[in-house]
């Protein structure tokens, strides 16, 4: 039954609520239903169609209706859409363990599914706690994290993070947690300073540190300078503390390589992936480990060792099996090229549209993801636009009329597209969106006269 589009706005109106949403907001604009996706494009009731600027949340790799990717999830619904994944298995995730053992750093051999970025990091905290307890040392229960950190919007995964725009009301409820100073620029002297005071008063009371290496995506593509991570691993080595790379952003191709872990030679506790997991299509997320880790919850049932924790929908078939296909088609991307030669591409057209752009007041690229901080002009008076006029978000609103779709939180538009995007689509995403960002302050000075209104396009 196809229903009417009036119908469907209405109760999109009357009955959702939607995530990260003011819903009084929300409710003065008419919907965006899209109905269907074809590559880097999806398209609305009208027909309509919109560049995936943000790859659907961050997720989309081979497109969206990638045949083969439908062709794998065909092929699993004929055999098995659900089954417990409790003292049972299946096919597809008993092959899925092993691609993901094979693309993982050495050392990492166990796989434990659930199906969102924030249980998988919950996975990896109580597993590390529990380790702990195992082995003699209960003491280690703190958790240290790094400023700006985004885990997820769980208890556990909020207390890692540090993302108190959007969890501060939430704190008094966090676990015990520290936090250390993010490297500014090329400079990571600072951080690590700040991690060894930590490490030295609470090291052999901290069970894990988690770091999203590389790049801090949900912050706003914040970058690390090189050999961060390595630091990181040896501090975490010296003090005894499981280290916990959150991949579920940088993981899976978005920085133009499989891992950032296994590229830059580090072997951590854990490994969290979801997001690019399955291509974008189905729900489903990992945290890898160590053999070691593993060893320590072995034992008679009645020793209590057991890792009491999952979810109905761990290790689903159908998001396994289109994972398998989604990994096997990443493998062949970044094997023959494509994936490095789509970020080169991307990082030189950042930086010829927005690099010297009279409202652009900074750019933050790498690999396929890239944020752009807004300014009112450096002729203007107004130095910045102040963070709650939320400029990005509105501009991003705008921007769904040049059939683009992007997300901006403050004054920060984040492109991160899909990982098939063309070259001509990057040119269309960020030509598009230049010319935008002019037309849009341009419409702003009418009505705010303090920025300029001479601007050559
Ligand atoms: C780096 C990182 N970690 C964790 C999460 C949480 O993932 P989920 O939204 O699937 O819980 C996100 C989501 O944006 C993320 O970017």
């Amino acid at each position: 039954m196809k229903i009417d589009v009036n119908t469907l706005n209405s109760w999109d109106k009357s009955y959702s609520w939607h995530p990260f949403t003011q819903m009084q907001e929300y409710l003065d604009h008419k919907p965006l239903h899209i109905t269907h996706g074809k590559g880097c494009w999806l398209y609305d009731t009208e027909g309509k169609r919109y560049l995936d600027g943000n790859a659907s949340n961050w997720t989309n790799v081979h497109g969206h209706s990638d045949p083969e990717l439908n062709e794998a999830l065909i092929q699993q619904l004929g055999s098995l859409q659900q089954s417990s994944y409790k003292d049972l298995s299946h096919p597809a995730a008993s092959q899925l363990c092993h691609e993901l053992i094979s693309i993982a750093p050495e050392g990492l051999n166990r796989c434990f599914f659930t199906d969102n970025g924030a249980s998988s990091v919950e996975a990896a905290l109580k597993i590390s706690f529990q380790y702990w307890q195992l082995t003699g040392n209960p003491q280690k229960k703190l958790i240290i994290g790094m400023e700006g950190g985004y885990h997820g919007d769980t208890f556990g995964a909020m207390s890692a993070g540090n993302s108190l725009s959007f969890h501060q009301r939430f704190s008094e409820w966090f676990l015990p947690a520290h936090h250390f100073m993010a490297p500014q620029h090329d400079d990571k002297s600072k951080s690590l300073c700040d991690l060894d005071r930590l490490l030295k008063t609470y090291g052999d009371q901290t069970a894990i540190l988690f770091l999203e290496p590389s790049v801090q995506g949900p912050r706003g593509i914040h970058l690390q300078p090189q050999g961060f991570l390595q630091a990181v691993a040896e501090r975490c080595k010296a003090y005894n503390v499981h280290l916990a790379l959150d991949e579920i952003f940088v993981g899976l191709g978005r920085l133009g390589h499989m891992l950032v872990s296994t590229a830059e030679g580090v072997t951590p506790d854990f490994l969290c992936l979801s997001k690019t997991l399955t291509g974008g299509y189905l729900p489903l997320a990992t945290t890898l480990t160590t053999q070691k880790i593993y060893d320590a919850f072995l034992g008679n049932f009645n020793e209590g060792k057991t890792f009491l924790h999952g979810h109905t929908f761990a290790a689903n078939p159908l998001a396994a099996a289109v994972s398998i296909k989604n990994i096997e088609k990443l493998k062949q991307r970044i094997a023959d090229g494509t994936l490095q030669s789509t970020c080169h591409y991307f990082g030189k057209s950042v930086e010829f549209y927005f690099g010297k752009h009279p409202f652009v007041k900074s750019i933050r690229q790498r690999g396929l993801a890239c944020a752009i901080e807004l300014y009112p002009g450096s002729t203007s008076t107004l130095q910045n636009f102040k963070s709650n006029e939320r400029i990005a978000h509105h501009f991003s609103l705008y921007l769904r009329n040049k059939e683009i779709l992007l997300r901006g939180v403050g004054n920060t538009l984040s492109i991160v597209p899909p990982l098939c995007i063309s070259d001509q689509e990057i040119d269309f995403l960020c030509k598009q969106t230049a010319a935008a960002i002019l037309e849009y302050m341009h419409e702003l000075v009418i009505s705010r006269p303090a920025i300029p209104v001479s601007i050559a396009v």
